[in-house]
């Protein structure tokens, strides 16, 4: 059995940005909490959060950020995965310091997993640049790899290469090979279990429905959506809603896991994952 943790949306100065935003425009909460509505995410029926107000540090960002890393320290899972949105601005160097700083808390016998978001490789949050992905490959290392742990396999992938595939050259094939070859590799055949990892969830409720900004651009969804349930992948694990989220598609179990750094619905949060030949158990533990 292997035991691991999941994070999501750590976004160091995300509360700071729209709690300058706000003041600069008071428009602009009502706007973004009616659009997080209409792309889903906030879930019919409930409603967003208060708004940050006069935030001018990332005290709660590295707080929940530690405590999170903290308990790790103490329940020693296999690695702990940070699902993307690791920061908020590209242009604010000092919200990378921080993550980075607060990341060495971490025990160095606990691998730190990451993987990017919209908001680690793309300037205005939604189209990726070659220049930002070439610099958090250059900080933070690969963008998507795989490697096993108890005899499960795990994957790491780059939902915005899948986004942003007509900005990024080559990438969108060159990854695919990647996962392909993954899937198809000896290590795959010989896990009990395989699981990926990904920034945005493949899709909220209907895998077919064709676009909202909460889930993986219709593009190249469902090519990726098939190629994991025909190779057995059995588990995905996202972020970007910034709230707890499940679906399925056929045997492929989707779920999204809430914010630690603002959480858009419900609490802030991280989850732990036990995966054994069969038996998949997972539990939200709110901070
Ligand atoms: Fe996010």
């Amino acid at each position: 059995m292997v035991e691991f943790m999941q994070l999501a949306d750590t976004q160091f100065g995300m509360r700071r940005w729209m709690s300058h935003q706000a003041k600069e425009d008071p428009q602009t909460q009502a706007t973004r909490q009616q659009r997080w509505i209409d792309n889903g995410f906030v879930k019919e029926g409930e409603l967003p959060n208060p708004y940050p107000v006069d935030v001018t540090d990332m005290a709660i960002e590295s707080e929940n950020y530690s405590k999170v890393l903290n308990i790790a320290n103490e329940t020693k899972p296999a690695f702990v995965m940070v699902c993307g949105d690791l920061i908020n601005n590209l242009d604010q160097l000092d919200q990378r310091s921080a993550l980075l700083e607060i990341s060495e808390h971490l025990n160095k016998d606990i691998p730190l997993r990451l993987v990017p978001g919209n908001h680690d490789l793309c300037p205005d949050f939604h189209n990726a640049s070659p220049e930002a992905l070439q610099e958090y490959r250059s900080v933070f290392g690969a963008d998507y790899y795989s490697f096993v742990a108890d005899e499960a396999l795990f994957v790491g992938l780059n939902s915005e290469i899948f986004d942003s595939s007509d900005l990024l050259g080559n990438e969108y094939e060159t990854q695919m090979e990647f996962l392909k070859d993954t899937l198809h590799s000896q290590e795959a055949k010989n896990a009990h279990s395989i699981c990926a990892f990904m920034h945005k969830p493949l899709f909220l409720e209907d895998p077919l429905d064709d676009d909202t900004y909460g889930q993986l651009k219709p593009t190249h969804r469902k090519d990726l959506m098939n190629l994991l349930e025909e190779s057995r992948v059995s588990l995905m694990l996202a972020g970007h809603l910034h709230h707890n989220r499940e679906a399925e598609y056929k045997n492929l179990k989707l779920i999204a896991t809430g914010a630690v750094g603002y959480p858009i619905v419900g609490s802030c949060g991280y989850r732990t994952i036990a995966l054994e030949p069969e038996v998949m158990t997972h539990r939200y533990h709110e901070i």
